[in-house]
């Protein structure tokens, strides 16, 4: 007696290997045992090459793994590849649906990629070719609907398999042949930065990211002289002066101002060794440096009120780009302590470090208001992630091409006052440079 059976088991093995579908046709009952071989050696061909995909995805063998032969309704669809990627450091399966006049690409995560491409190919494909580095597993379903699967070596290994999808973000600052980046510690004579200094090496490049669509807003015309005001070890003056001059090839005059004797003569040295013949650095301090003609002023980490020197000598100088990353906030926090005003936030500043913090907001939205009054578009970002400083914010005031209008100064001259009043301080170290009258 005659049977005709349609079988589409769905087999679980585990999460990675998920499911699989047979069709098979059974033509006799009385061919009951051939049969079931039949069907066992078709599973187990099935099973075979799924975990031949899954151990080669595990061990970093897999190089690819391609559905062709398509058999489905989509007329444009030709074939599959599937390749493994790392996005953003995540193991994916890339999918390239080849269609006649395009390709469309869609990333799984790599179970669930790997499971569909099962699916798949139970459903609407023929054969599979799975490349591993050395071997290629082809599975398919032949004309008689039997499943079969094959070995084959491969000759050639390549060497190294890598999968990184993400391409390395080229630094602004590059590490090799960069003189002044080995005299400052940073790299060896080759290039490699040393793993002591990747922190800095980032943050140099970081700060030159975050610097670089500001200063392209001016032309090379406006801006002939940047100041760094508090240049310490000058690892930024160097990185900037590198930037603007190598990079955009502007022809710029770059000082570090610089309170420290020795690190100025280091500074010098290691200029001269560069031939950076347009980077100087000059013993004195903030305050007493003459700014005229400063196009670009900077001060990074310039402690306390040396920000507030900074950004009075940018407003003085007329600087078309002030660029701030201030340190400690001691000036404010003091007036804070001193009037122990109560206020509705004294549940939160009755501890120190909420204080601390509080200190910090006040004194720079008093330092961007006030930038703002003298003409300039105020904006407080993320200088740094505080993974690597906790001194992370940077204030930049760029000139508009307007003043402020006396009704908005007026406003900002109010909003001064009702923050000092509210919380309880006398004077800001900044508001008193420019004898505002709050
Ligand atoms: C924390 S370090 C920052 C150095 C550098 N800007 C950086 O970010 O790598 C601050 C530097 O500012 C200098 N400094 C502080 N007050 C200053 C002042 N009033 N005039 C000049 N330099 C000053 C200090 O000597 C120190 O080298």
């Amino acid at each position: 007696m005659n049977l005709l059976l349609k079988l589409q088991p769905k087999l679980k093995r585990n999460s990675q290997i998920a499911s699989y579908n047979l069709f098979i046709t059974l033509v006799s009952i009385d061919w009951g045992f051939l049969i079931l071989m039949i069907i066992m050696i078709d599973r187990d061909n099935w099973i075979k090459f799924e975990a031949g995909c899954s151990l080669s995805l595990t061990e970093g063998h897999f190089v690819k793994l391609s559905l062709g032969n398509y058999c489905g309704d989509d007329p444009e669809l030709k074939n599959i590849y599937v390749k493994r990627v790392d996005i953003r450091k995540i193991p994916m399966l890339s999918f390239t649906y080849r269609y006649k006049r395009r390709d469309i690409i869609k990333n799984y995560p790599v179970d669930e990629g790997l499971s569909m491409a099962m699916d798949l190919l139970s459903k609407d494909f023929r054969i599979a070719t799975l490349i591993t580095i050395d071997k290629e597993l082809i599975l398919e379903l032949n004309r008689e609907g039997k499943i079969v699967l094959r070995t084959k070596g491969r000759q050639r290994r390549p060497e190294t398999l890598t999968y990184s999808h993400d391409r390395p973000k080229a630094k602004t600052i590059e590490a090799i042949g960069k003189r002044y980046l080995t005299d400052l510690g940073i790299t060896d004579e080759r290039g490699n930065v040393f793993r002591n200094a990747q922190d800095k090496y980032k943050q140099i490049n970081h700060y030159i990211e975050i610097l670089s669509p500001l200063i392209k807003d001016f032309s090379q015309e406006q801006i002939r002289k940047v100041v760094d005001m508090g240049s310490g070890k000058g690892y930024l003056t160097f990185g900037l002066y590198d930037y603007l001059s190598n990079v955009l090839r502007w022809n710029v005059e770059v000082l570090g101002v610089e309170l420290r004797e020795d690190l100025v003569s280091l500074c010098n040295e290691i200029a001269v060794k560069s031939e950076f013949n347009d980077l100087r650095f000059f013993q004195g301090t903030i305050e007493q440096h003459d700014v005229r003609g400063t196009d670009l002023l900077i001060a990074l980490h310039a402690c306390d009120t040396a920000t507030d020197d900074a950004i009075f000598k940018g407003i003085e100088a007329g600087a078309k780009l002030i660029a701030v990353a201030p340190c400690c906030h001691k000036q404010i926090r003091k007036e804070i302590e001193k009037s122990k005003i109560e206020n509705d936030l004294s549940f939160l500043t009755r501890y120190g470090i909420f204080l601390e913090r509080q200190a910090e907001m006040i004194t720079d939205g008093m330092r961007a208001l006030i930038l703002e009054y003298f003409g300039y578009k105020a904006k407080v970002m993320e200088f740094i992630s505080d993974v690597h400083t906790p001194k992370n914010v940077l204030i930049v005031g760029s000139k508009s091409s307007k003043m402020t209008n006396e009704h908005r100064q007026r406003a900002i001259l109010s909003q001064l006052r009702d923050i000092k009043v509210f919380f309880g301080i006398q004077y800001h170290h900044l508001e008193r440079l420019l004898k505002l009258e709050i």
